[in-house]
């Protein structure tokens, strides 16, 4: 038992057991004419400790998981072969089902459909730890009437996320990138209770900037949110590290370099130069860092810049480092800097909902 919830070895005798392990293999795919490939195979190599502990004391594993958002009915774009293929070659033996989504009782958290995906399972397992902030059947209806038990990933996830949230090591700096600002304003608050800097980067920037009353041309901002982080800045603005220049296109869609203050219809996609060296500087001089969401549109190389000067900054300093959310992952992955950090989480919003709340729906499932 940790926290309260049961580890594998609760399980007891597992030999001959059939075995539901919920597993995120939510991994990315890439489309070439009928071609389906993993583009990243993180989430299933994640899976394989838990798997691999209950194969070798002679369980039977059935693994279940979603794949992207299908509308609750069967669509070959999602289908579950590909991951099926790569799990085979990962862990023979090993059955997988479905697309849990393909079924609209998962996200509707349907005790008839829990039941049919528990017909003929003896044990219950959740290691999906990413969708464990999802009220979904696979994650929250099993628990309820089998034996059941968290897997090695979801352990080790909790274990590093609730401790830096709960036994931080000062300085304690957060990291928060990305664009959409309206899914992260909870963690924001909750995180400026916990941290000593939070780094603002990506283009939830510009909705703190035009809270400021800046300029910001025609960069994405949330019109809706500008009120709330208005009242954050003149809450704990001095915690807050919004970037001091920023880069992206001018009005005639040339690349261009500004200040804070961005002219008509011009767009930011990056924090500039001046912002890198000073982000790396706050994250050079922490003991804990924790990072979610790109500086910018690394996807394209003129606007990676930022994202790939924080990423190195993880990777040098010494502080413990932690990074979570898929494109936070993937951009490390892309520097080839992804074994220089400590730990890279499965789960993006999972990681966020956890720091902000310090409990997921997964885990009381468990629990109870
Ligand atoms: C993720 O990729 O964040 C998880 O697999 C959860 O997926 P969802 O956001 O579609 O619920
Ligand atoms: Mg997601």
């Amino acid at each position: 038992m940790i926290n309260g919830i049961p580890t594998l070895e609760d399980l007891g005798d597992v030999t001959g057991k059939r075995v539901l392990v919920r597993t995120d293999f939510n991994v990315p795919l890439s489309h070439e004419g009928e071609t389906v490939t993993i583009s990243d195979d993180f989430r299933i190599r994640a899976a394989l400790p838990t798997i691999e502990w209950l194969t070798e004391r002679g369980a039977h594993v059935v693994c279940a998981s979603h794949l992207g958002r299908p509308k609750g009915e069967p669509n070959p774009q999602f289908s579950m072969d590909p991951v099926r293929a790569r799990l085979a070659e990962l862990a023979p033996g090993v059955e997988l089902m479905e697309n849990l989504r393909f079924n609209p009782g998962e996200t509707g958290n349907d005790d008839a459909f829990t039941g049919e995906l528990i017909d003929g399972i003896d044990m219950y397992v959740n290691d999906a730890f990413g969708a464990s902030h999802r009220e979904h059947a696979s994650i929250v209806g099993p628990a309820k009437t089998l034996p059941s038990a968290m897997g090695r990933l979801l352990e080790k996830e909790v274990d590093v996320l609730l401790g830096l949230r709960n036994r931080p090591r000062r300085p304690f700096v957060a990291v928060l990138g990305g664009a959409k600002i309206s899914d992260k304003l909870g963690v924001v608050e909750a995180l400026l209770e916990v941290v000593d800097s939070l780094v603002i980067g990506g283009a939830m920037c510009f909705t703190f900037f035009a809270a400021q009353g800046k300029p910001i041309g025609d960069s994405l901002f949330e019109p809706d949110q500008v009120d709330t982080c208005a009242r954050i800045l003149a809450a704990s603005g001095s915690k807050i590290h919004l970037p001091s220049d920023l880069v992206g296109l001018d009005a005639a869609g040339s690349y261009a370099t500004f200040g804070t203050q961005l002219p008509a219809g011009a767009k930011g996609f990056d924090v500039g130069p001046g912002s890198a060296a000073e982000f790396t500087d706050v994250i050079m001089d922490a003991r804990m860092v924790f990072w979610n969401g790109p500086m910018g549109m690394f996807e394209d190389d003129r606007f990676a810049a930022g994202t790939r000067t924080v990423a190195q900054a993880m990777a040098d300093t010494k502080a413990f480092t932690v990074v979570g959310g898929g494109d936070s992952a993937a951009a490390l992955a892309q520097f080839r800097l992804d074994d220089d950090v400590d730990h890279v989480s499965t789960g993006g919003g999972a990681s966020l909902e956890l720091l902000e709340l310090g409990d997921l729906p997964g885990l009381a499932a468990l629990r109870n």
